[in-house]
This record gives structure tokens, sequence and C-alpha cells, in this order.
């Protein structure tokens, strides 16, 4: 659109100043990009990538999610946001694996994760583009994951219990694919206003 020299621009509101930050839509289950596979980020340090992710935190907490993948918000590159609280830890664990099972908001692009020990933990999983349902999904329990920060730099950590299964569960929308199609038993796809049958059987 071209500019009109005889009138001064008219200065943008300052609220656009004071919340540069926005709640984008989340793409549900059946959103062709929820099925494709991402695209590397080339500069980590981008100011369009620091805007993308300050859009995801905005939007993951006003959603009440634990994390979000690039292609939930309609974009279809390797970024994550995710956090894994403390007191979703075991309280019987020690200080060392308390550390492992929970992080900060975190940023991870272009994410890679190595499994440390296959063997599987199964636990209750949503996800914000499949609303209102719960799944019982098993994944590796102990992995190693590595990406890029925000300012470009290296993270790499050591991950268990919930803290590794976000980070798994987030990863896989960078290459299309949502938790019912890593579960074993769709009996266990629920709504999750039922799931208090499931944990009364324990
Ligand atoms: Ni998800």
């Amino acid at each position: 659109m071209g500019e009109n020299p005889g009138f001064p621009l008219a200065a943008p509101p300052a609220r656009a100043y004071l919340c540069p930050m926005a709640i984008l839509k989340i793409a549900r289950m059946g959103h062709p990009v929820l099925a494709a596979k991402a695209r590397p980020v080339p500069d980590p340090r981008a100011p369009e990538i620091r805007r993308l992710v300050n859009d995801m935190v905005e939007t993951m907490i006003d959603a009440n999610g634990a994390g979000l993948a690039a292609p939930q918000v309609h974009v279809p590159l390797r970024v994550v946001v995710f956090q894994a609280p403390g007191e979703r830890a075991d309280p019987g664990l020690s200080e060392q694996e308390k550390f492992d099972h929970s992080c900060p908001l975190t940023v991870l692009i272009n994410p890679e994760i190595a499994v440390l020990d296959p063997a599987p933990e199964g636990g209750w999983e949503g996800c914000l583009s499949v609303p209102g349902l719960r799944g019982w999904v098993e994944r590796p329990a102990h992995i190693r994951y590595r990406g890029f920060g925000i300012e470009g730099e290296t993270i790499e950590r050591v991950a268990r219990g919930f803290h590794a299964r976000v980070v798994q569960h987030e990863c896989d929308h960078l290459d299309g694919r949502l938790y019912p199609s890593r579960m074993a038993d769709l009996n266990r796809l629920i709504f999750e206003s039922e799931i208090r049958h499931f944990q009364q059987a324990g």
C-alpha cells in the first residue's frame, strides 16, 4: 500500500508497544499443518523467531497448556515451548531426580532427542490441538534433549518423567504426530471429564 506524503503517518496505538504479544489461533486435529513435517529454523536469533516465541508463550499460558509447538499455531517451523513445574514431580524423588523431572519455561529451537533408556512409562496426555480429551501414552521415561535457545545458545538437558513426556509430545508435533497415534490402546482415549474413573481404578 502506498503512502500519501501529504498526511503524517498516524502513530500506532500505545497498546501496541505496551502489549507486543498476541494470542494465536490454535490448529485442531484434522488441520493439515498438524500432519506436516516442520522445517528447521535457519537463524534462531532472527527477530521474527523471537516474535513467534513470545506469541507462543502467551498462547500457551492463556490456554493453560504445559507445552506448545509452532505447527499448532499454523507455523511449520521446528520451535517448541514447554514447562514442567516441580509440583508435578513425584515428591518421593531425590533432589537430582526432581531436577530432571522438572524444568522452567523453556524455548527449544531445532530440537533433537536421544533416548537414554527405552523402558516405557505410561501417563495421561492432553493436547491443545485435541481439546477435551486425554489419552494414555507410553513413552521412554529417560531422555536427553538438545536444541537452541532464543539467544542462539545451546540447551542440553537430561529429562525424566513428566519433563521427558512433555518434550517428546511437543517434538512429535514437529514431525506431524499427535499423541493418539502413539497410543497402544484406544480404549484409553477418553474425555477429560471422565478421567476420575481411571484414577479411582488406579
Ligand atoms: Ni500437543
